[in-house]
């Protein structure tokens, strides 16, 4: 029955935080692995969760990826008055347009008839580019709101599919399969112990910035990605995330324990 389904999900969710050590997780029923609309479930559970998490003044710094951009389909306009301002967490990772957080970010605002800012950053650039990029009037105000944000929401992906849907060069691919990197997020790759293996140069935020973001969550299920999710949410034992993740995922967690 559907009261049944409902407490094994439950059961399933305190099993979870309690191997992840995490204080809270959202599980929707499915594997998005084998089922788009999962997907589409994480999205509205994610949606959900950010907007019972929003305050009056709420800038929120989200990733790319095809999971963030099903949870901007979800978002709906919130009742009270809010400020919302979206923006994308970091610049250039390599990802086509419409994985890219900065369309999502505007899709977002959209939904949530809020505003939002871009980052223009070129994918790869050198040391001279960064620096000056950085130093220019429009992006270091940007980089100072994204600083202060209130939430991350960000996705999680298996390390090597991110690193080749991301059109990596080859010795970059190899540095990150020689360090065994299992996971990636917002363009950092994790080896399973949570250790930095590889990160991709750009502006924005950076891992030592979450320390300071009051609600991060992160959303990412299919049980493809349980080792990159395990990675990920090692990497910051102790520090607040919310997980928003699958049935096909969590059961996978449960049997790598
Ligand atoms: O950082 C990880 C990626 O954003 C995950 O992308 O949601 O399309 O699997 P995905």
């Amino acid at each position: 029955s559907v009261m049944k389904e409902v407490s094994g999900l439950e059961e399933l969710e305190l099993q979870l935080r309690a191997i992840l050590n995490i204080e809270e997780v959202i599980i929707v029923a499915g594997d998005s692995d084998e089922n788009e609309l999962v997907k589409k479930e994480m999205g509205r559970a994610c949606a959900s969760r950010m907007k019972k998490a929003f305050s009056t003044d709420n800038i929120i710094a989200i990733t790319g990826g095809s999971t963030v951009a099903a949870v901007a389909e979800m978002l709906t306009p919130t009742v009270d008055e809010r400020n919302i301002m979206f923006f994308p967490a970091r610049g250039g990772l390599g990802e086509n347009v419409q994985s890219q957080a900065n369309t999502i970010v505007a899709k977002m605002a959209e939904k949530t008839m809020g505003q939002y800012k871009l980052l223009h950053v070129p994918d790869q650039v050198s040391d001279d580019v960064y620096s000056s990029l950085v130093e220019e009037p429009a992006i270091k105000e940007t980089l100072e709101m994204i600083q202060q944000c209130s939430m991350v929401v960000h996705g999680i992906g298996d390390a090597i599919t991110m690193a080749k849907r991301r059109k990596t060069d080859a010795e970059t691919i190899q540095k990150i399969s020689d360090g065994q990197a299992v996971g990636e997020a917002f363009g950092y790759y994790f080896d399973a112990d949570g250790n930095v293996v590889h990160k991709v140069r750009t502006i924005g935020l950076q891992l030592e910035n979450l320390e300071n973001v009051p609600c991060i969550i992160a959303v990412a299920g299919g049980a493809s990605k349980a080792k990159a999710i395990a990675a990920v949410v090692k990497q910051r034992q102790g520090r607040k995330t919310i997980l928003v993740t699958d049935e096909g995922a969590a059961n996978e967690l449960v049997r790598l324990k």
